[in-house]
């Protein structure tokens, strides 16, 4: 994720401009962490650096290299194309520097291990050509995507989804019901980092990665907690098979366990907070790609607190 620091001052300038369309509601302000300013940077100490159950080292250089993915599991993947461990210098940031080599993803990011194929290169495609843009206008997160769908060529792209869509699905996050939640400050790159001390939850999730510094020098096995609301799973299952404002059922299309079919992407087992913000982008216009006008309706069926309803359920489910 090193070049994430480089797009910073265009981002920010972006972001400046564009504010007026704005198309968050307060109440789904939660889903768009966006700080003024990263704590992403430079691993602390000189290294080399381990990781718990790898056997490998890496030098300082190697985990500060913009370039390249640090890869700590080689043996847990097959092997990945170029465009998603490492690029020549002009090429777009690899692929795994967010979404991992497992394709568990960043928080902030999105999952990407088991979408089928098409699905990738639809939605890469979307936010090269303006067809997927996040509601929150200039999120620096969603620019550095669109940044890399704008530099990838079209066999890079076939082959990283080639990659990413044959890993096993896996569930990316515990969820958790609470009332009370560990304090967090938003980074300007879409995570949450931690803060001393604990706060009510309200209505919202709050999406807490275990161990940050380690996830930045590419330790794709780190714990992430979906902290949502009491009550919010069982509540979200019921709106999830009644299909909500619409009433229609998110099966119909998701499949009968949310695991996806051939025209609609899985549901189960992924990120809440990632989850709730694709479906404001959807209901609020950004994201407008063919595929995603059928999905207009139902994202336009739900209340922002159901959708935390609807995404802790979701993200409880088995993948
Ligand atoms: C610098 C970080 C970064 C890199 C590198 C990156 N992505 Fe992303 N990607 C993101 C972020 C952040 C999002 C979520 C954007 C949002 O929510 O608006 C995302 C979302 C996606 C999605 C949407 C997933 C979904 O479920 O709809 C796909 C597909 C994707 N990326 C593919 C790729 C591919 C393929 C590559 C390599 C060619 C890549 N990304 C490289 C940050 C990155
Ligand atoms: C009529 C079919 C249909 C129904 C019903 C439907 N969806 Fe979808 N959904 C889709 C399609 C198609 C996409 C992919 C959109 C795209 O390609 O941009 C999608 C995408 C999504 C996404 C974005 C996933 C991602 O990886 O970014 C979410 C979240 C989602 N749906 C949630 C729901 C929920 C929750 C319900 C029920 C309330 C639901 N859907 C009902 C067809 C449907």
């Amino acid at each position: 994720m090193r070049k994430l620091i480089a797009g910073a001052m265009l981002a920010a300038c972006v972001a400046g401009a564009a504010l007026a369309e704005n198309a968050v509601p307060r109440e789904m302000a939660w889903a768009y962490p966006t700080g003024a300013k990263s704590t992403f940077g430079p691993p602390p100490g000189a290294g080399p650096f381990t990781m718990p159950g790898s056997k490998l080292r890496f030098s300082k250089a190697q985990v500060s290299d913009e370039n390249t993915a640090v890869d700590w599991f080689p043996d847990s993947h097959p092997p990945a194309p170029p465009v998603v461990a490492h690029n020549s210098g002009k090429g777009p940031t690899p692929c795994a520097a967010c979404h991992f080599y497992s394709g568990v993803g960043a928080p902030g990011a999105a999952d990407l291990a088991g979408l089928p194929a098409e699905y990738i290169i639809a939605q890469v495609t979307a936010f090269k050509t303006g067809e997927r843009r996040s509601a929150n206008t200039g999120q620096p997160s969603t620019g550095e995507m669109i940044k890399v769908a704008v530099a990838v060529s079209n066999s890079a792209l076939r082959q990283a989804a080639a990659y990413y869509a044959s890993l096993p699905r896996k569930q990316v996050v515990r969820v958790v019901e609470s009332a009370t939640v560990p304090k967090t400050t938003p980074d300007q790159y879409g995570w949450l980092n931690p803060a001393p001390g604990r706060e009510a939850i309200g209505n919202r999730v709050v999406e807490l990665a275990a161990d940050l510094p380690a996830m930045f020098i590419g330790n794709d096995r780190i714990a992430v907690t979906d902290y949502v609301p009491p009550g919010a799973i069982a509540r979200g299952a019921a709106i999830v098979m009644s299909g909500g404002g619409t009433g229609q059922a998110c099966a119909m299309c998701h499949g009968g366990s949310l695991q996806g079919t051939s025209m609609a992407p899985p549901l189960a087992g992924r990120s809440a907070a990632y989850l709730a913000r694709a479906l404001w982008d959807i209901r609020s216009g950004a994201r407008h790609d063919a595929a995603a006008g059928m999905m207009q309706a139902p994202a336009r069926g739900l209340t922002p607190s159901q959708i935390v309803d609807v995404t802790a359920y979701l993200a409880s489910r088995k993948p």
